[in-house]
């Protein structure tokens, strides 16, 4: 509940800007994402799902073309390479952060690759300054995917802003949220006019609507605070949720990170060993009232037909079977919650 969100609602509709094509919402939060990115360009769109898109668009990618992304990713990652007519290289992620694993990406760079496709996913953070470092060896561009990492901060600099392009999101379940929505952030003049013309046709084709708009402004200026608070109930929990075989927390950003946790990943081991499936442990554990569900599916099970694979993918496999989140409404709850939290967790992993 946010008060600040009701209060946006409220003016929006006295002053009639919830009903308009074009208004100050739009252009306050334009002007605010750029700053708070430190970025010059901003083109707000109607989800971070087209925006991917968009943002592949803006770096003129298209037919011919691969785009290098993580075996285990967001699903809409895959089909917006496909939607501009590039072909997908499937390259396996970290063990550690569960985000691209730079290696992995070196050997998948061909001479067809134009971009590398980097996610920020589950409160890990991909290695940018090395991703970066190759990409500008390899003369390729960087999208930017911080969907799930608004505000978080790799090696000092904004998620989103270490790429040629940045994606955000605005989805319902996010930690900036219009119900749908998203945006490209960039410093290229010539992403940001290639995006614009792709989306301008008379009308703006994939918009943010004002009154989206209006209820993000006041959620753009907690974002900082609520990351902050967020990462601290994550350390609480975590401390009193170790020790255990099979049910293992992904490993955090170390402290010169700021994470900012729209989901909290842990792996439930199911080889030998193990009292039980992803899926048993997710029915009890939803039963006990905690958030927690299962990961993306992932891409290594994808046909050849679409996409070139390199290496054996083990690490996306592992994650697409073995990843459950905890949603992150719950942490911004006070520690006696976070307790519970934790004594729920811990009372579900004795009962097996
Ligand atoms: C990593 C990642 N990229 C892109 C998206 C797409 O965002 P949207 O739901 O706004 O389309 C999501 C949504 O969950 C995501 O997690």
């Amino acid at each position: 509940m946010d008060p600040g969100v009701r209060d946006a609602l409220l003016t929006a509709y006295a002053d009639g800007s919830w009903g308009r094509y074009h208004g100050h919402h739009c252009d306050q939060l334009t002007q605010q994402l750029a700053e708070s990115h430190h970025i010059e360009y901003v083109w707000l769109c109607a989800s971070g799902t087209v925006a991917v898109e968009v943002a592949l668009r803006g770096l003129g990618i298209g037919d011919g073309d691969e785009v290098v992304l993580a075996a285990y990713d967001f699903p809409g990652n895959f089909r917006a390479i496909e939607a501009v007519g590039a072909r997908p290289v499937l390259v396996d992620i970290d063990r550690e952060t569960w985000c691209l694993d730079v290696q992995a990406v070196e050997a998948g760079v061909g001479e067809r690759t134009r971009a590398i496709l980097v996610s920020h996913l589950h409160g890990g953070l991909a290695s940018m300054s090395e991703l970066r470092e190759l990409a500008d060896r390899h003369g390729v561009a960087i999208v930017e995917d911080a969907c799930q990492a608004p505000g978080a901060r790799v090696d000092g600099r904004i998620a989103g802003t270490w790429g040629d392009v940045g994606v955000l999101s605005f989805g319902g379940s996010k930690l900036l949220t219009a119900g749908r929505g998203g945006a490209i952030v960039t410093n290229r003049q010539d992403v940001y006019q290639r995006a614009k013309i792709f989306c301008e046709r008379g009308n703006d084709a994939f918009p943010l609507s004002e009154l989206q708009a209006a209820v993000l402004l006041p959620q753009l200026e907690k974002l900082p605070d609520r990351n902050r608070v967020r990462a601290e109930n994550v350390s609480r929990l975590l401390a009193q949720c170790g020790g255990w075989s099979w049910l293992q927390p992904l490993g955090v950003p170390d402290s010169g990170q700021q994470a900012s946790y729209y989901k909290l990943a842990w792996k439930v081991f199911q080889g030998a060993g193990s009292p039980c499936t992803r899926e048993e442990f997710l029915r009890v554990i939803q039963a006990e009232g905690v958030a927690i569900d299962a990961g993306f599916r992932g891409f290594g099970k994808r046909s050849a037909r679409r996409c070139r694979q390199v290496g054996d993918l083990v690490n996306s496999k592992l994650a697409a079977e073995d990843t459950v989140l905890l949603h992150h409404p719950v942490l911004l709850e006070p520690f006696a919650v976070i307790d519970q939290l934790a004594q729920a967790i811990s009372k579900v992993v004795d009962s097996f």
